[in-house]
């Protein structure tokens, strides 16, 4: 026989909380909140000065999709079914993995991007200005502590550099109709679900992780939740067929703590290599080659004067960096590639020294920049460039703007320069080279159409006055 006991004060008042809509969304947010406290992450829910580091600023590319202007995230999955189209359908989002048939549906986003792309989709309908991931009722301090998309870019580039997630390769919009959709384009993980085993190494890894690094899991209590139970996390754990690596999806469930503070850990690790020419002892160990943004570190060069200068002449010139391929040879951090993705460029290569390239690699991911390869090699005038540009790319050459600055006393001018028709290319000389030598220079250059736009001595940062020529392809 049993007695029935009068309810306690504490079930009673979970009883009462359960009826009101209103105390219980206080209760999440309250939990999110002490959460974001615990976990450094107050800033994202409380706004604060950690969150203005953390953005992309790398232009977003509108496609304008011809397909049917959908009125939901529901329409155009089953409309892309019908279309014998893959689609996997999550909560927030749904997902096309990279497959022939995109190359019919959406023909100039599938040729930008790498073959190994795929699409995920924001159900929220709107552009990625406006949109959110988590939509429809979520409480609203876990909707900020998971952050916009332009926020989650840099989370989703630092839980690549850690190895755990995808390369993101972009944050776009496809527009149809009056609609603007977001889409985060993700390299594949092409895989399976991982064995027992691995799961828990993986995520006992992942707690280390939480604690010795910048990255934080955005769930309270996060061990036990699904997304982090073993061995698939809900579907976000996946073994790569390639590689046998883990990779963790969905990059939502994770944020940054501290995005300048990542900034600063890639610079202080790579100012040797950024550090070109053995830079100024006075200045102090992390004096840099070129200023990168938001980051108070001196440098020899100006990058904000340099790009502003270049924008201004190219424009004069009718060369704007709109949907441009745009090369950098000997990129050093990467700072011209990142001014012009941030102008709308629409895909960036870059080449320097292999030690220096997984620090530019690192540095372009910490600021949000995603359309970009850097490729490793000791360069010299024979050295194939063309053979480093990806066969999606070539329609684009004949518009693209090449940046050859303060390079060529170290690998010469290179020969494949003349072998294709690149519509600008900007050549800055080395400080003692003088502006009457540039004709000289430049000479095998300066044929089929290229006339010598603009010539000057640009003087930036610490560095004296370099010549500077412009050379524009007329059409
Ligand atoms: C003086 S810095 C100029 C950097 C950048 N172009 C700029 O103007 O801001 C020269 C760059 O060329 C790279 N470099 C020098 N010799 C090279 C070589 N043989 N192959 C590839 N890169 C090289 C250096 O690592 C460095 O980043």
């Amino acid at each position: 026989m049993t007695s029935k006991q009068p309810p306690s004060l504490l079930r009673k008042a979970k009883r009462f909380l359960a009826r009101s809509d209103f105390l219980r969304n206080q209760y999440g947010n309250l939990r999110y909140l002490s959460h974001s406290l615990r976990e450094g992450l107050w800033w994202s829910v409380l706004g604060g000065a950690a969150g203005t580091q953390e953005q992309t600023k790398q232009a977003i590319l509108t496609w304008d999709v011809a397909l049917p202007a959908f009125a939901d995230a529901r329409e155009m999955v089953a409309w892309l079914q019908e279309q014998g189209v893959t689609v996997h359908e999550g909560f927030y989002t749904f997902y096309i993995p990279p497959q022939p048939k995109l190359a019919e549906l959406i023909p100039a986003v599938a040729e930008l991007y790498p073959e190994t792309a795929g699409f995920k989709i924001l159900k929220d309908f709107r552009p990625p200005t406006q949109a959110h991931y988590l939509h429809g009722g979520e409480l609203a301090a876990r909707a900020k502590l998971v952050g916009s998309p332009e926020e989650q870019v840099v989370t989703a580039n630092y839980l690549h550099s850690l190895g755990l997630g995808p390369r993101v390769w972009d944050l776009t919009a496809w527009k149809m109709g009056s609609t603007s959709l977001s889409v985060f384009v993700v390299d594949h993980v092409a895989g399976g679900e991982p064995p027992l085993g691995e799961c828990e190494q993986f995520l006992a890894r992942l707690k280390e992780l939480t604690a010795t690094s910048l990255l934080r899991i955005t769930f309270p209590n996060w061990q036990g939740t699904k997304d982090f139970s073993c061995p698939g996390c809900n579907g976000n754990l996946i073994k790569q067929d390639a590689t046998g690596e883990l990779r963790y999806i969905d990059f939502q469930n994770f944020r940054i703590s501290d995005a300048l503070q990542w900034r600063e850990q890639i610079v202080s690790e790579g100012t040797e290599v950024f550090h070109f020419g053995g830079g100024r002892p006075l200045r102090g160990k992390k004096y840099l080659y070129q200023a990168i943004p938001g980051f108070k570190q001196s440098a020899k060069r100006n990058t904000g004067k340099r790009w502003n200068f270049l924008v201004e002449k190219l424009k004069e010139a009718n060369v704007e960096f709109a949907g441009r391929v745009v090369f950098d040879v000997g990129c050093n951090s990467g700072m011209i590639l990142n001014s012009a993705l941030n102008a709308g460029a629409a895909w960036g290569l870059g080449w320097d020294r292999p030690r220096v390239v997984p620090f530019t690699t690192k540095i372009l991911h910490s600021l949000g920049t995603t359309r970009f390869h850097i490729t490793g090699g000791e360069l010299n005038e024979e050295y194939p460039l063309l053979g480093d540009i990806s066969s999606r790319l070539l329609p684009a050459l004949s518009e693209s703007v090449v940046f050859y600055l303060s390079v060529r006393q170290h690998i010469g001018l290179l020969k494949d320069l003349q072998k294709f028709s690149w519509r600008a290319l900007i050549y800055e000389g080395h400080q003692g080279e003088a502006e009457s030598e540039l004709a000289a220079i430049l000479h095998p250059l300066i044929r089929d159409g290229v006339k010598l736009f603009h010539v000057t001595t640009f003087t930036d940062g610490d560095s004296a006055g370099r010549p500077l020529a412009i050379l524009v392809r007329e059409r």
